[in-house]
């Protein structure tokens, strides 16, 4: 017999070893999330893809799938929930969409506009990022970083080079490059990399190439990302 769950009122089948995440995606209900991607273990960082399960608020990315749980997404309570998380998110970085070539390419901008977030909130905190542009074919731009370590687990886990890691805490916790400079040109990172690829924001750009797609025609410009079809038919 199938498994499910009951997300904002409709039955959602799983397997077991699921996430309500995974299952939802699989089900063509779109759930927002920054640092979960189908290629890696979650680690629940980000905390945009709360839902309330069982009357809690919950990261679904992390949540195993159970028969008969009852969750709650889209509602105004925990949509405003999302949303101030992301609005944090936009304040302890520099993000400013109108001159970034990642524009209309960017998921943390796709969830904004899909949480309906019109002011940043909370105050800008404007941190202090310098830009490396150490690398011949790649750019780093930290001001956009907003910590999934998807590059991070790209880098370990698929290419094998380990060029990223995570520093600090709290609020000075920042993404720094694993070499005695610190430097990207001094790794062995190559623009093919699976950590270039996955960077879900602007961080990690490819140069010489910043608007070979027009703004207007990319990604989410053509469709919210929550009208992007299943990952499963
Ligand atoms: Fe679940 Fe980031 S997507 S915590």
């Amino acid at each position: 017999m199938t498994k499910t769950f009951t997300l904002d009122g409709r039955e959602v089948p799983f397997t077991d070893g699921q996430t309500v995440l995974q299952a939802a995606l699989d089900e063509g209900v779109y759930v927002p999330h920054l640092c979960a991607h189908p290629e890696f273990k979650p680690h629940g960082s980000c905390r945009v893809c709360t839902v309330k399960a069982g009357g809690r608020m919950t990261a679904s990315c992390t949540l195993p799938a159970q028969d008969g749980l009852v969750i709650e997404s889209e509602t105004e309570e925990v949509r405003e929930l999302r949303r101030e998380l992301v609005q944090l998110l936009f304040v302890e970085g520099n993000h400013f969409c109108p001159s970034c070539e990642k524009s209309g390419d960017c998921k943390l901008q796709a969830v904004g506009y899909q949480l309906e977030v019109k002011t940043l909130h909370f105050t800008q905190l404007f941190p202090d990022r310098p830009v490396d542009a150490s690398h011949p074919d790649l750019l780093l731009d930290f001001n956009r970083c907003i910590l999934c370590e998807l590059c991070v687990r790209a880098s370990s886990e698929i290419d094998g080079r380990n060029v990223f890691a995570l520093s600090g805490r709290g609020i000075g916790k920042h993404l720094i490059v694993n070499a005695e400079s610190g430097k990207l040109a001094d790794t062995s990172i190559a623009v093919t990399d699976t950590a270039v690829a996955v960077c879900p924001v602007g961080v990690i750009l490819k140069k010489g190439r910043g608007f070979a797609v027009p703004i207007g025609q990319r990604t989410y410009d053509l469709a919210p990302i929550d009208a992007l079809p299943p990952r499963k038919p």
